[in-house]
């Protein structure tokens, strides 16, 4: 890769984006073609998919001269909903000040913003990256944004020579919500292989456990090694934030007495899910929904951005057909079925 590496946010800490060879490739190919229709990215919480789409970013603009546009609608400073290549500035703020409330109406200020661009640029090159919308705006109204979007893009007002969007998602059911439709081609990230990782955790300062372990509680999720460090490298405060922030209390609380015991199986092989997927349809749904687990039967290269998880890990909690995120996220559902006596 020819671009250089973004600088990224990790707990008190820049770090430098590493690895994802694989992916950074992916991007590379699609500057050159464009994407059509919308390409969608999601993945376990945390595995780097925002990550992803700023390294995506800093690629098609320098290597591929795209103008980008880059929305976050579900950050918190102003200067991270929206960013864009300096080249559309003056089109950026000329929409900017003509919607009002233009914050809140972030959807029609980027549908505007593309329009003008191929109006007045020669053949321009675009590329709209948008972390997380669906969280942000709720999946019906996203789909008929999007279908605006293509709208825009079959039908320009003048000729544009490429376009590319791409989405990504942290919603466990973004594939049974929207898997069905002809705008979107899904693809699934897995969280980082262990070499990346290892990178990951050689750039962290002070002293810290032993890689195996680390790589044991996180799994490559690069979000739950953040928190690990953010906490001293206390592992129960993690699990103890999981426990809280998804209420798994109220969550395992209102299984039935099978679903619990699948549930508990689970834990051991988490292909039991599939073993007794008749029974076990709405636990496997919810627990997708939380994002504790994520359905991973189709480790077909091409349907992944990087690479798909590795065939089976047990210790990682991967199965052949579903996975726990990340082994503190089946350490959380562990510790509250224990809670709860029923372990
Ligand atoms: N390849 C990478 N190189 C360096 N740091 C990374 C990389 N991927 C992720 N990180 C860091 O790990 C943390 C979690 O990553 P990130 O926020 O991108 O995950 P995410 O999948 O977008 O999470 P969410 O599901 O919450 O949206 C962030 O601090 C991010 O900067
Ligand atoms: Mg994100």
């Amino acid at each position: 890769m020819r671009t250089s590496r973004v600088k990224l946010r990790f707990s008190d800490l820049i770090v430098e984006f590493v690895d994802r060879d694989r992916a950074l490739r992916q991007i590379e190919e699609l500057g050159e073609r464009g994407t059509y229709p919308v390409y969608i990215i999601y993945g376990p919480e945390g595995c780097g998919k925002t990550a992803l789409l700023r390294q995506a970013k800093q690629i098609l603009e320098e290597e591929f001269s795209y103008s980008v546009i880059y929305v976050s609608p579900i950050s918190r400073e102003r200067e991270e909903i929206l960013s864009y290549s300096l080249d559309i500035k003056d089109v950026v703020h000329e929409v900017l000040s003509a919607i009002p409330d233009s914050y809140a109406r972030i959807a029609d200020v980027i549908l505007r913003i593309i329009s003008l661009v191929i109006q007045r640029f020669t053949r321009p090159r675009i590329a709209v990256l948008m972390d997380d919308v669906f969280q942000a705006i709720g999946l019906n109204k996203v789909e008929l944004y999007v279908k605006a979007l293509l709208n825009l893009i079959e039908y320009p007002p003048k000729e544009y020579e490429k376009i590319a969007i791409l989405v990504t998602s942290s919603e466990g059911i973004t594939r049974e919500k929207i898997g069905r439709h002809r705008w979107a081609h899904m693809y699934m990230m897995w969280n980082m292989c262990k070499e990346g990782f290892r990178e990951l955790y050689d750039l962290l300062p002070y002293q810290k456990p032993e890689f195996e372990h680390v790589w044991r509680l996180a799994g490559g999720n690069p979000w739950i090694l953040q928190e690990l460090y953010r906490s001293g490298w206390d592992a129960n405060k993690v699990v103890s934030y999981l426990i809280a922030y998804k209420d798994l209390h109220t969550f395992i609380a209102d299984l039935s007495n099978e679903e619990k015991e699948i549930l508990i199986s689970s834990l051991e092989d988490s292909d039991t899910l599939m073993k007794h997927i008749r029974d076990a349809k709405r636990l496997i749904y919810k627990l997708t929904e939380l994002n504790l687990i994520a359905r991973v039967w189709d480790r077909v290269e091409y349907l992944w951005f990087d690479f798909p998880p590795p065939e089976r890990d047990s210790e990682l909690g991967i199965g052949r057909y579903y996975a726990w995120q990340t082994p503190l996220h089946r350490e959380a559902v562990r510790r509250t079925l224990e809670q709860l006596g029923l372990t």
